[in-house]
């Protein structure tokens, strides 16, 4: 059976390609989905690719996640810095769990040295442009790959 990765993005990311292109490339959202797919398909994985505004609907998607998704790649956005609900949903889920930024927050202002993903994932990759994604897919199949252990059981 093909293993499932979830990638999720928060808010404005639909804006991708538009949004401080300067910060976050010419890319749009939907061409980095389209990247991802073909990453994974290379693989025979089935990339799942989200994006919502929405902070309920982004917690929804991570417990939808649970016993049910090989992997989640998370572009949290703005709620990275804000969001305890979203830091408790992936505490919850068990499988492999990137955090991605397409630009490195660390170098941005300070309300942006704040994670709260940072500490319910296993791995953060940050400043490398939009080429991230397909870059993590790659990771994430390295990783699923050298693993024995069962679906969200990591
Ligand atoms: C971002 C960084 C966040 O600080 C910001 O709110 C975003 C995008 C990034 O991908 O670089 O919306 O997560």
């Amino acid at each position: 059976m093909a293993k499932k990765i979830f990638v999720i993005n928060g808010p404005n990311l639909n804006l991708l390609g538009r949004r401080e292109p300067e910060i976050y490339g010419h890319e749009s959202l939907e061409d980095i989905a389209v990247l991802c797919r073909k990453v994974g398909n290379a693989h025979n994985l089935l990339i799942d690719f989200r994006q919502s505004n929405h902070e309920g609907q982004i917690v929804d998607w991570i417990q939808e996640a649970i016993g049910n998704v090989d992997a989640i790649v998370i572009n949290a956005a703005a709620y990275t810095h804000t969001s305890v609900a979203i830091h408790d949903a992936l505490r919850a889920y068990n499988g492999y769990k990137v955090e991605l930024h397409i630009s490195n927050p660390h170098l941005r202002e300070s309300f942006r040295h704040t994670s709260y993903v940072s500490t319910a994932v296993d791995a953060i990759v940050a400043g490398l442009g939009t080429m991230a994604y397909e870059l993590v897919i790659e990771l994430v199949h390295d990783v699923l790959r050298n693993s024995t252990k069962p679906r969200s059981a990591l």
